[in-house]
């Protein structure tokens, strides 16, 4: 078990804001709370009277619906607040939609938005937490968390070393693949990306990744690939010329994985488009992570509300009766 610690941050931006002591208090708290998630009753008082905002000013399921989640089961009010249903509608700026948001005195805000920039934005101007949940191309660091914890969950360590993990699709776009990066190299692993050279990102310089055009050469000796939705929202026209070829030579299917390790596993942030960047004869086998992913996202989603909300070490400030 760590160290008993104040947790030392008041926002989370992105992956680059922790070192791997932080990482690991946050999946000792997340293992904590999936055993909570697995009770018949699955609601604890830790986080009572505190109040959590869900400010996701771009479409979400997961992540949206994780927080809520989380939030709840730690017995805090969650309150949702949608880009369509807002004054940004109306022309409000995003700073005072957020001064708006702090003077209701809630305790986090949960931010995604589309301009990369965005959560940091807040966190300048807010005193309560800012919780980045996707801002444009820049960070996801959630979902890479999650990713990480399912990865360390399956592999049984913290340390990442000797393991090379696979990016494949759309990294050019993706905030996933940038905070994934960041993360899994922090942890120690080997990242590989491939993709269309199209959906690469301008330059890799200060990326600590190698590159792999071919998906039959990428997979060889991985031991985790992580699969990316095509960002068609964030794509300028041209860029992927056509669907299918892109699922025949980038799409994922379960002839790939003879070339990878023994054990190999397969994440997808979701959503997922079947047929294009994954082929059903993978998406629903065991060694396909995604509702694994999406069950450790909760737990995840939970460490960090209580860290965050709490600023208590994970070791000795739970209060679960
Ligand atoms: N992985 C992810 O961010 O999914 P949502 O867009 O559904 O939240």
């Amino acid at each position: 078990m760590s160290e008993p610690r104040q947790w030392r941050h008041k926002d989370l931006l992105d992956v680059s804001q922790l070192d791997r002591d932080d990482v690991a208090h946050i999946f000792e708290a997340a293992a904590y709370f999936q055993e909570i998630n697995s009770r018949p009753v699955k609601k604890v008082p830790t986080l009572r009277g505190r109040s959590v905002v869900l400010f996701f000013a771009e479409p979400s399921t997961r992540t949206k619906t994780s927080f809520d989640v989380a939030g709840k089961r730690l017995s805090a009010d969650t309150f949702s607040l949608a880009k369509s249903s807002s004054s940004l509608r109306k022309g409000e700026s995003l700073k005072d939609t957020a001064l708006t948001l702090q003077a209701m005195n809630p305790d986090a805000i949960v931010i995604r938005h589309e301009s990369s920039g965005a959560a940091q934005f807040l966190a300048e101007r807010l005193e309560c937490s800012v919780i980045n949940a996707g801002d444009g191309w820049h960070a996801h660091p959630t979902q890479s968390l999650l990713d990480a914890f399912s990865l360390h969950q399956q592999w049984g360590a913290m340390d990442f070393s000797g393991k090379t993990v696979l990016i494949l699709g759309d990294i050019a776009h993706s905030r996933v693949a940038r905070s994934n990066v960041r993360l899994l190299t922090m942890l120690g692993a080997k990242v590989r990306l491939c993709g269309p050279r199209t959906l690469m990102p301008a330059t890799l310089k200060g990326w600590p990744v190698e590159v792999c055009p071919r998906l039959d050469e990428a997979v060889r000796g991985v031991h985790a690939v992580m699969c990316l939705r095509l960002q068609l929202e964030r794509q300028q026209d041209g860029l992927l010329p056509d669907l299918r070829e892109y699922a025949v030579r980038y799409g994922l299917g379960l002839r790939h994985l003879k070339a990878a390790a023994e054990d190999a596993v397969v994440l997808h942030p979701g959503p997922m488009n079947r047929g294009v960047e994954i082929n059903d004869d993978l998406a629903d086998t065991d060694q396909c992570l995604v509702l694994d992913q999406v069950a450790n996202g909760v737990a995840t989603r939970m460490a960090l509300l209580f860290l965050y909300l709490t600023r208590k070490s994970p070791v000795s400030g739970y209060a679960t009766d």
